[in-house]
């Protein structure tokens, strides 16, 4: 776990994608047993920033929503499982932040070679927690929609100090791992088996949050055919 640790990483430091950094094998090694991974410094420099000052762009327009529960056809708001408030990117609409789509597309391509996934799409969305809020422990996976195979949270606190909280907690077998939400700090798991919870925050909390999605098996196949 690098949490805390002073390791050398960035994103795209003189030109090097996150992929081409000598510690990459070892990350994507330590994602395929410990089925988490912890990588400070995550997007390079500008693109943090410009995310981040969207983040309070969208957030002074009043745009973010009470985040539900279960998948967009099966959407329910419960405060008691979790207080968090999102507004979700759309590739189309948000087109100015298509420099971090591509990033996307382009982590989807290495971690497929890697890890021998089949990647294929994306969701994520911008998410505030109010003081006071948390999300109870639970996985990824809708029950009535599967396609969730990565998670990945970018935390956006730029100030974050201890007892801030909102920690994420994540439970593994053998022990539980609580991880500070630090300024472009990312966290990637597997979003089928890892449970996590995101513990009470007494500050503000932000992230940009989503899924790196199972490459859908049959479209290809019925256009391709020209049905
Ligand atoms: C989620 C989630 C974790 C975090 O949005 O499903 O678990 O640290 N987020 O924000
Ligand atoms: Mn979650």
């Amino acid at each position: 776990m690098h949490a805390g640790a002073s390791y050398f990483c960035s994103t795209f430091l003189n030109g090097m994608a996150i992929w081409e950094n000598e510690n990459w094998d070892a990350w994507m090694d330590e994602l395929a047993s410990r089925d988490f991974i912890v990588i400070d410094q995550f997007l390079p420099a500008e693109m943090y920033a410009r995310m981040r000052s969207f983040l309070v762009k969208k957030l002074r327009e009043d745009e973010f929503e009470k985040a539900g529960l279960g998948s967009l056809f099966n959407n329910q708001v419960d405060t008691r499982i979790r207080g968090d408030y999102t507004y979700w990117l759309d590739k189309k609409r948000d087109e100015h932040l298509s420099a971090f789509f591509e990033l996307v597309e382009e982590l989807n391509l290495q971690l497929n070679r890697a890890c021998f996934l089949s990647l294929g799409g994306y969701e994520f969305h911008l998410a505030w927690y109010p003081p006071g809020t948390f999300y109870q422990k639970h996985v990824d996976r809708f029950k009535d929609r599967s396609n969730r195979m990565i998670s990945v949270v970018i935390y956006m606190n730029e100030a974050w100090k201890d007892g801030d909280g909102g920690e994420l907690k994540i439970y593994r077998p053998d022990e539980e791992i609580l991880v500070e939400p630090l300024a472009n700090r990312c966290i990637l798991f597997k979003s089928d088996v890892t449970e996590h919870e995101v513990m009470t925050t007494n500050a503000g909390r932000y992230s940009l949050t989503g899924w790196l999605l199972h490459k859908p098996s049959t479209v290809g196949y019925l256009f391709g055919n020209g049905i």
